[in-house]
């Protein structure tokens, strides 16, 4: 390989960034960060370089706030990609602050972009969600779904960011994919890096391990009375370094394949659900230590079940998820203990 080419990763300090950032690394790009640290911190840098010996350079700006990305124009020429995952994620938080969530992650989506057509940057991936479908009836979950009604102002700033891409796109000034996660989970093998946000974790796995390692007094799973298997909600959990992986094949893709459209989405699940009480005992197996969890009522805006159809993703940009339930709680555990025995 000749001279690497550059990406430039926004929210690269943050949990599915940094492990996006290795995986890149790995297949022999040359990756910077633009992370604010609103919800990270740059010690995951270290963590990056030891797992791959190379060092990550950062920069500390908000993309939210106008013209602070002029900077990097000069700091940074010749980057030929930008994969978009600064954003504030707590689906909560978004309902009690939608200012906070629609201002930032509007506005860091077009900073990104204003600052990519003034560089030259014309392909960018975008970290979607599978909250982009609303409460889809159609199971298990394909691209064809139309975006339903989202349950928050956080599913919303991403519909918002697809739209905005289709349009920009259909104008032929720049080309994208959106990538619409669905449960992400677990960490690096290595446990130098994982999920460490600095605000209170509330997906399901961490609250599992910190549970488990007594940062909190219990867990509460919320309702049991769902039409599934033992009454408790299905997600479809996807393990961090084949989502990593998806990103990388992603921009080979956009980069490199002519027969790309200007706009495309993909579902990243592995398309099996699984439920709240077999991902406990799927920890509790791995950790060989039993969960104090109580069960409460059915929280408002849950649905029974959520699970992709990957097919497109598999077939288009050839990927092929291996990780399970056990190395999602494996690793997870791993990095659990690490980071509590380490801070
Ligand atoms: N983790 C999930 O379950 C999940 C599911 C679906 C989609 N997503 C999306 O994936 C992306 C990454 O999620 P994550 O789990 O890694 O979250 P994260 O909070 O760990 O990472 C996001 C990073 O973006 C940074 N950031 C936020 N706003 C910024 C701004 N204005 N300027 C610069 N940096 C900013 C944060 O400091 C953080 O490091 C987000 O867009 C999120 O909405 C996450």
């Amino acid at each position: 390989m000749g001279v690497k080419r550059k990406i430039a990763v926004t929210g690269g300090c943050g949990y599915i960034g940094s492990h996006a950032m290795v995986d890149l690394i790995l297949h022999g790009w040359d990756v910077f960060s633009i992370d604010s640290l609103v919800n990270s911190n740059e010690e995951v840098l270290e963590g990056i370089r030891s797992i791959t010996g190379v060092p990550v350079r950062n920069y500390r700006i908000d993309l939210a706030a106008s013209g602070a990305w002029h900077q990097l124009i000069e700091a940074e020429p010749d980057v030929v990609g930008v994969i978009h995952f600064a954003a504030l994620k707590a689906v909560g938080d978004s309902v009690k602050f939608p200012m906070a969530y629609y201002d930032n992650n509007v506005n860091a989506l077009l900073n990104t972009l204003r600052w990519m057509e003034c560089a030259g940057i014309g392909s960018i991936i975008f970290s979607s969600s599978c909250t982009v479908y609303g409460a889809s009836s159609e199971l298990p979950v394909t691209e064809q779904n139309p975006f339903g009604i989202a349950s928050s102002p956080y599913g919303r700033t991403k519909q918002i960011g697809e739209w905005i891409l289709q349009d920009l796109a259909t104008t032929g000034r720049c080309r994208a994919i959106s990538l619409r996660y669905f449960n992400p989970a677990g960490a690096h093998p290595s446990a130098q890096i994982g999920e460490s946000p600095r605000t209170p974790a509330q997906n399901l796995v961490p609250v599992i391990t910190e549970t488990a390692m007594g940062k909190r007094a219990g867990m509460t799973v919320y309702g049991k009375d769902y039409p599934t298997r033992d009454g408790t909600c299905i997600r479809d959990y996807v393990y961090i370094m084949d989502l990593a992986r998806a990103h990388t094949l992603a921009l080979e893709r956009l980069l490199e394949s002519s027969e790309t459209p200007a706009f495309d989405a993909f579902n990243l699940g592995i398309g099996e659900g699984l439920t709240v009480l077999e991902m406990i005992h799927a920890f509790e197996k791995v950790s060989g230590q039993p969960l104090r969890y109580q069960i409460g009522a059915r929280r408002e805006g849950d649905m029974a079940a959520v699970y992709a159809d990957s097919t497109k993703a598999r077939q288009m940009l050839g990927w092929s998820p291996e990780g399970d339930v056990e190395k999602i709680m494996q690793t997870a555990w791993e990095w659990e203990k690490r980071r509590s025995n380490s801070g």
